[in-house]
């Protein structure tokens, strides 16, 4: 049998933010309170592959399987929003030339799969949000007429640091200021190529599904956490430009200053959240103090910082270091943290392009 006439094949990889986003001013637009920037990842190791195709003999309804397995697509949902905000731009393009095929009134089918653990703070919603309205955006063909920013307020809607997803290298999300969302969206801050020298490696601490799932536990410490009135006005502004300067500069010492105290401020509002979130465990504790050690002993020898740490809303860590000093932390980390639950899955990974298209019918 034919397979479907009009099929888009797209995949986004994972971000991990440097300057974290944790709160909403708007929950159902996903518009943040404080703007966040974060590195793109390896498409070899963590991404999101999504396959979209439309077709009038699908009958009814939209329908997604997502690793494999069917999910529903809940009416008011999120999901729901971005399909209806990708078909809005087609159904706009196709009534501006009506030789296109009617690919808005048709359903889809979609087929969406992670190549690592979904919700263990290893970011899956943000590479399936992006790959996602990649895809459509393809199979659409609305590329390159709409560009990757105007993307991004879509992928917000989805996951909001999904919005970083779409590009590669070193990504912000300006939060904005409007109540509609249109100025909150990414802009690439510089590419992967202006710091090749940066990698990352990921220690899965544990691919356990997590406990509070980062939207709830947002909004717990939006509506309860004096800590995060001063993350939102003072700390972050200011991180936001100096984090830029030293990616321009390819500064690893401020990068690494920077990336580790904004984790560390992120996880205090956190703790400092009523009732209490915990994300980090003990050994994502102890590969902080293992880190920490490594960088004091290095600039008492009177050298540079060594790596740098992040935790997201898990207990994984990830660690940046530029590529001559991978090889020492991976052996440390190894050394130290031999014992089983401690997942053997550390990745070498350089941070790659963005959402990329891989075929199309
Ligand atoms: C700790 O983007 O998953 O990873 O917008 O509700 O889907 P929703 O939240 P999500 O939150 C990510 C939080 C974070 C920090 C970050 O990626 O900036």
């Amino acid at each position: 049998m034919a397979g479907p006439k009009y099929s888009a094949t797209c995949s986004a990889p994972v971000n991990i933010a440097v300057i974290k986003y944790w709160g909403k001013r708007d929950t159902k637009l996903i518009l943040p309170t404080n703007d966040s920037l974060s590195v793109t990842l390896d498409q070899d190791h963590l991404r999101s592959v999504t396959t979209a195709s439309a077709d009038e003999s699908y009958g009814g309804k939209d329908r997604l399987w997502l690793n494999g397995v069917e999910e529903e697509i809940a009416e008011q949902g999120r999901l729901r929003t971005c399909i209806d905000e990708m078909r809005k731009m087609r159904s706009d393009k196709e009534a501006g030339d009506d030789k296109l095929p009617k690919l808005s009134s048709w359903p889809l089918h979609i087929c969406s799969e992670n190549n690592f653990p979904t919700a263990a703070g290893l970011a899956s919603s943000a590479s399936g949000f992006a790959a996602l309205i990649y895809t459509l955006a393809t199979l659409f063909g609305l590329l390159p007429a709409v560009d990757n920013s105007q993307l991004s307020r879509i992928a917000r809607q989805g996951s909001g640091s999904a919005c970083r997803s779409l590009f590669g290298g070193f990504v912000a999300w300006q939060g904005g200021e409007k109540a509609d969302g249109s100025d909150s969206l990414a802009v690439q801050v510089a590419s992967r190529e202006h710091w090749p020298d940066l990698h990352a490696l990921i220690c899965v601490v544990s691919d356990a599904k997590k406990g509070t799932p980062s939207t709830a536990g947002m909004q717990r410490t939006v509506a309860t956490s004096p800590l995060l009135q001063h993350r939102i006005k003072d700390v972050v502004p200011a991180r936001m430009k100096s984090i830029s300067d030293a990616i321009q500069r390819r500064d690893f010492d401020s990068f690494a200053a920077i990336t580790m105290a904004d984790s560390n401020n992120f996880h205090a509002t956190c703790l400092d959240t009523t009732p209490p979130i915990f994300y980090m465990n003990d050994v994502s504790r102890a590969i902080v103090q293992l880190v920490e050690e490594l960088n004091r002993a290095s600039e008492e020898a009177g050298k540079g910082k060594v790596a740098a740490y992040t935790y997201d809303a898990g207990p994984n860590a990830v660690l940046y270091a530029p590529k001559e000093n991978v090889q020492l932390v991976l052996q440390l980390v190894r050394h130290y943290f031999p014992n089983a639950d401690f997942d053997d899955t550390f990745n070498l990974l350089g941070a790659g392009s963005g959402a990329s298209h891989r075929g199309q019918q």
